[in-house]
């Protein structure tokens, strides 16, 4: 079988030779930051926004970036060729501030940032329209305040999906504040008497790409699609509910709680919404423009 390439610090070699010194702080602090893109027929999907958001989370725990946009996209574009030429795949990047003499809270400025890129296999469900739609819980929101960094400190999150698994159910509906704000490892749209909504960007959020991309093509085929605050008790009333991110696209919720969700069945919005975005992707994928 032919080898799992990734990059590591400047190198590529196989899966089971990358290895990382123990005082990694992202291995000692999990201080570090991550993407995840998805990759469409060989296609990287939104690698603009993508490369923006990593940007915006390095500025935020003061780690320069140590790559221009031009050499990312070249690993990306050498590790699709290498392990999944010209199909679906997932693009996962680390980067972590590096590694220290010891272990101290405190850091350095002048550290060489860790950087990871490997691919994974990915299956997108709604590839196939006829999608069942999941089981979700609400669970309330036990992480940190700083969520809209794309932080690899996922302990929280892993532990509340976790739960979902544990209990019959998918993911994990975050609460905090008697809000629903997203899930553990997605963003949150609702449909109520047929208007789209999904909470507004905010620190406590992590401001998703697949959300971005859905709102930014809402708004070009004119869909009332709102960014406001939805609270637990309308979410528990919502008509559709729907849970986004790069690996998942668009996951209609067909159970909240054991309950179901408006009559129980995939709803109308998420059949026009889900058709916006498969005829987007086939746009990219034919070299179209990739911001909506
Ligand atoms: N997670 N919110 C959280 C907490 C997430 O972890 C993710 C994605 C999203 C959706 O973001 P995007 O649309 O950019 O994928 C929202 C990725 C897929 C992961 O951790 O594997």
């Amino acid at each position: 079988m032919m080898s799992n390439l990734v990059y590591l610090n400047g190198e590529y070699m196989p899966l089971q030779q990358a290895c990382v010194p123990v005082l990694d702080r992202g291995f000692m602090f999990g201080d570090g930051v991550y993407e995840v893109m998805p990759v469409y027929s060989g296609f990287p999907f939104a690698v603009s926004q993508h490369m923006a958001r990593l940007q915006r989370s390095l500025d935020a725990i003061q780690i320069s970036n140590p790559l221009s946009n031009a050499q990312w996209d070249e690993i990306f574009s050498r590790l699709i060729d290498q392990n999944y030429p010209g199909q679906d795949c997932a693009v996962y990047l680390q980067v972590t501030r590096g590694v220290m003499e010891k272990r101290d809270h405190v850091f350095r400025h002048d550290l060489q940032p860790t950087v990871l890129v490997m691919t994974q296999a990915a299956h997108y469900p709604s590839q196939s329209r006829d999608t069942q739609g999941i089981r979700v819980i609400t669970q309330e929101d036990t992480r940190w305040q700083e969520c809209h960094i794309k932080s690899i400190n996922l302990l929280p999150n892993a532990l509340l999906k976790q739960y979902a698994v544990e209990h019959d159910a998918e993911e994990t509906i975050l609460i905090r504040d008697g809000l629903a704000i997203e899930g553990s490892a997605s963003n949150l749209f609702i449909v109520k008497d047929d208007l789209i909504r999904t909470p507004p960007v905010q620190r406590c959020m992590l401001g998703g790409i697949t959300r971005e991309v859905i709102l930014g093509l809402c708004q070009q085929h004119k869909v009332v699609a709102r960014e406001i605050d939805i609270t637990e008790d309308e979410l528990h009333d919502a008509d559709e509910i729907w849970l986004t991110s790069s690996t998942r696209e668009i996951s209609p919720v067909t159970t909240l709680n054991q309950h179901k969700v408006g009559n129980g069945e995939v709803g109308p919005k998420w059949h026009q919404v889900i058709e916006l975005y498969q005829d987007y992707k086939q746009q990219v994928m034919r070299g179209g423009n990739d911001t909506v």
